[in-house]
C-alpha cells in the first residue's frame, strides 16, 4: 500500500494542502501550534473515518468554511483508488474514485494506518475509557469490519438502557429481545479484542525485552468485564451465551440504575512491567517505552496479517522519548521501508529516519509548504 497523492481543503486551519509523500518518510517540521497534527490527522480521518482526537466532527471543519474535504490516491496491490472523505454539517460522507462507497468496507478496502502520538500514553496512565479506546484502535486497524460491529453494539446497548430507565413498567420479553441482539453484537466485540490480544501482546512484549531497559517482563492484556480473565474459549457462540446469562444476572440491579452495567462497554486493558501495575509503578520513561513495544508490534502484526505495512503516522513522538529509544525507533523506521509521515518542532530528532528521498515540508500557519533540500529545515 502507498499514499501517491494527498489533496486537503479547509481541514482544521489547513485551507489548501496538495502534496505527493515520499514512498517513504515525509517529514513535516514546524513550531508548535502551526498545523502539523492538523495534517496528520486529516491523514488519519481519511484512512480510518475517525478524527484523531476524540471531539466532534464539526471541530474538523475549518472555522469560517461549510466544509471540510481530505482526497488521497493509494496504490493498493498494484491498482490505484482515490478515496475521499467529506464532512460538513455534522455529517461525514465517503467516497471511492468519485462516487459515494456503498459500504464502509469499500471504503477502506485495505487502506491501512497507524498513528503514534503522545496521547497513546493514556493506554498506561489513562482511564478505562481511553485504555479502550487505545485498545479499539488498534482492534479497529486489524479487523476493518470492526467499526460497523461496534456501532452496532453501541446502537444496542443505547436502545436497551432506553428501555432499562423507563423502569419495571417494561415487558420482559421485549427486553430479552434487545439482550439476544446485544448479546450477539456483544460477543463479537470480545472476540475481535481477544483476537488482536493474541497476535499483539507476544510480539510487544518482546520489543518491549529489546527497549524496556529492565529485565522485569512488561505483560499487556485484554480483561472481559464479567468473564473473568481466564474465561476458557474465544468461541463467539459461546461468547454470547455467557454475556447473555451475566446480563439475565444484573437484570434487576440494571433496572433500577437505568444503565447495562455488564458487556465490552466496561472491558479493560492492563499494562504491567515485573507484575505491577504500570501505571502506579513503571517511570515515564518505562511508560514510553511500553507503549512504543505496543505500537511497533502493531505494525509488525498487520505487516504479518496483510502482507504489506500499514502507513505509519507519528506525532511528535521522538520530542517525548530518551536519545536512545528515539534512535531505536527512527531505525526501526529506516529499516522497516514503511512509508511514513512525521512531525516534529526540530528537524534533527528525526534525521535518522531520513533519507534521499525524504520529502521535507515546512508547516506555518496552516500553510504546508515542500522544501527542496535534504536537510532538515531549522525549528
Ligand atoms: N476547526 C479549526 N479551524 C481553524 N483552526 C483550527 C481548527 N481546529 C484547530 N485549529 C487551530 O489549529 C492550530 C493547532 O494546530 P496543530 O496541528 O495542533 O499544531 P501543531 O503544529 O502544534 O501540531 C491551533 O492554532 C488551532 O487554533
Ligand atoms: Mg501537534
Amino acid at each position: 500500500m502507498r499514499l501517491l497523492a494527498l489533496q486537503v481543503q479547509d481541514f482544521r486551519n489547513l485551507p489548501q494542502v496538495q502534496l505527493s509523500p515520499s514512498p517513504h518518510a515525509t517529514i513535516a517540521v514546524g513550531q508548535n501550534g502551526q498545523g502539523k497534527t492538523n495534517l496528520l490527522e486529516a491523514l488519519y480521518f481519511l484512512a480510518t473515518l475517525k478524527p484523531l482526537r476524540a471531539g466532534r466532527l464539526s471541530e474538523l471543519v475549518r472555522w469560517g468554511s461549510q466544509g471540510a474535504r481530505v482526497t488521497g490516491r493509494f496504490l493498493l496491490k498494484g491498482a490505484e483508488r482515490e478515496i475521499s472523505v467529506e464532512v460538513g454539517g455534522g455529517t461525514r460522507q465517503a467516497f471511492v474514485d468519485g462516487k459515494k462507497a456503498s459500504s464502509l468496507e469499500e471504503y477502506f478496502g485495505g487502506v491501512s494506518v497507524v498513528a503514534f502520538t503522545p496521547d497513546d500514553l493514556e493506554v498506561v496512565k489513562g482511564g478505562p475509557d481511553a485504555r479502550r479506546a487505545f485498545l479499539d484502535r488498534a482492534v479497529f486497524n486489524r479487523f476493518p469490519a470492526f467499526l460497523r460491529e461496534s456501532r452496532e453494539y453501541a446502537r444496542a446497548l443505547k436502545n436497551r438502557n432506553r428501555l432499562l430507565r423507563d423502569g419495571h413498567s417494561v415487558e420482559a420479553a421485549y427486553l430479552e429481545a434487545y439482550d439476544e441482539t446485544l448479546a450477539k453484537a456483544g460477543a463479537r466485540i470480545y472476540a475481535r479484542r481477544r483476537a488482536l490480544m493474541a497476535e499483539l501482546a507476544p510480539r510487544a512484549q518482546a520489543t518491549f525485552a529489546s527497549i524496556g531497559r529492565t529485565v522485569d517482563p512488561a505483560m499487556y492484556g485484554y480483561h472481559p468485564a464479567h468473564l473473568g480473565g481466564d474465561f476458557p474459549t474465544a468461541d463467539e457462540a459461546a461468547l454470547a451465551v455467557a454475556l447473555r446469562e451475566s446480563l439475565n444476572e444484573r437484570l434487576r440491579r440494571d433496572l433500577d440504575r437505568g444503565f447495562t452495567s455488564v458487556g465490552p462497554h466496561s472491558d479493560d486493558v492492563s499494562v504491567t512491567l515485573g507484575g505491577r501495575s504500570a501505571r502506579a509503578y513503571a517511570s515515564q520513561g518505562q511508560q514510553r517505552a511500553l507503549v512504543l513495544g505496543w505500537k511497533i508490534a502493531e505494525i509488525e502484526n498487520l505487516e504479518a496479517a496483510m502482507g504489506f505495512l500499514p502507513l505509519l503516522l507519528l506525532d511528535d513522538v521522538s520530542s517525548e522519548l530518551d536519545p536512545e529509544r528515539n534512535a531505536y525507533l527512527m531505525n526501526y523506521l529506516a529499516k522497516s521501508g514503511a512509508q511514513v509521515f512525521l512531525t516534529t518542532t526540530d528537524g534533527s530528532l528525526v534525521r535518522a529516519a531520513a533519507a534521499e528521498d525524504t520529502l521535507w515540508l515546512s508547516v506555518h500557519g496552516g500553510q504546508v509548504a515542500v522544501r527542496d533540500t535534504a536537510e532538515p529545515p531549522a525549528g
